[in-house]
């Protein structure tokens, strides 16, 4: 049985004292029996997080690479394990986008983080021309193999997949079920075709774009669809509450 994970990613918002009170009272929600619920605060608000976190897991929104070092600036995945600190997101859109960050980049995080046991969340999707001119399989199937397939076996089934579409992100234009079911299911082909059926059935595949509590259950209801990388509405507890509700998970199902 694969995972159901429902996953916050903050971005670049808040004060201290808001990301704290979030952070307990998303720690205080109602959570649906089997769902895991993770945070990703920003950086500087993560250890404040974790220390509130009680039912909950608490990640970063990236980290570098190398342990330690003259990087200026970075923080290093073996500084999260450090600081208990669960969890990384590697090759979000905004990452590749306004920080330059390519395949080759990546790959080297998601294998520092496996390397410290820092559970990695890699983020692919496409942007809108690609969605427009039908190459999108390919172009997120091209992603996984620069950054994700070349890990055995033993390290991929400790990777948490998102699938993000950029032209979803933040614009309240989700993707239909039938497109968050047609990529998703494509990737678990992939997973199947590189690692087993087995392996396949176990990784947890995330949708991300414009997730809120009204299209969250019928999104978590495709049968490849294994949970939300939530932005927005990951920033109200009340939003949040519906997504990780027991409900919303069961009712379709
Ligand atoms: P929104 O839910 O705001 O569209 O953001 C999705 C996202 O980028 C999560 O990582």
């Amino acid at each position: 049985m694969r995972s159901k994970i429902v996953a916050g990613n903050w971005k670049m918002n808040l004060s201290q004292s808001e990301a704290k009170q979030l952070c307990k009272e998303v720690n205080s929600l109602n959570i649906g029996s089997g769902i895991e619920v993770y945070i990703f605060p920003p950086m500087l608000y993560a250890s404040d997080c974790k220390a509130l976190a009680t039912n909950i897991k608490v990640g970063a929104q990236n980290a570098y690479p190398k342990d330690s070092g003259a990087y200026t600036g970075e923080v290093s995945m073996w500084q999260l394990k450090e600081a208990g600190i669960a969890a990384v997101l590697i090759g979000h859109s905004e990452r590749r986008e306004y920080f330059g960050e390519d395949n080759a980049l990546l790959k080297n995080k998601l294998e520092a983080a496996l390397a410290h046991g820092i559970k990695p969340f890699f983020c692919c999707g496409e942007p809108l021309e690609i969605r427009q001119n039908g190459t999108f399989l390919e172009y997120v199937k091209s992603q996984l193999e620069e950054s994700v397939f070349h890990l055995p076996a033993s390290e991929f089934e400790k990777v948490v997949l998102a699938y993000e579409p950029i032209w979803a992100i933040g614009t309240g234009q989700t993707a239909s079920t039938e497109q968050a079911e047609e990529m998703h299911a494509a990737i678990r082909s992939w997973v199947e075709e590189k690692y087993g059926k087995e392996i396949a059935e176990n990784t947890a595949i995330l949708y991300g774009g414009s997730c809120n509590p009204g299209n969250a259950q019928a999104l978590f209801a495709c049968e490849n669809v294994d949970g939300g990388l939530i932005g927005g509405a990951s920033l109200k507890a009340a939003d949040f509450s519906v997504l990780v509700a027991e409900e919303t998970w069961t009712i379709l199902n």
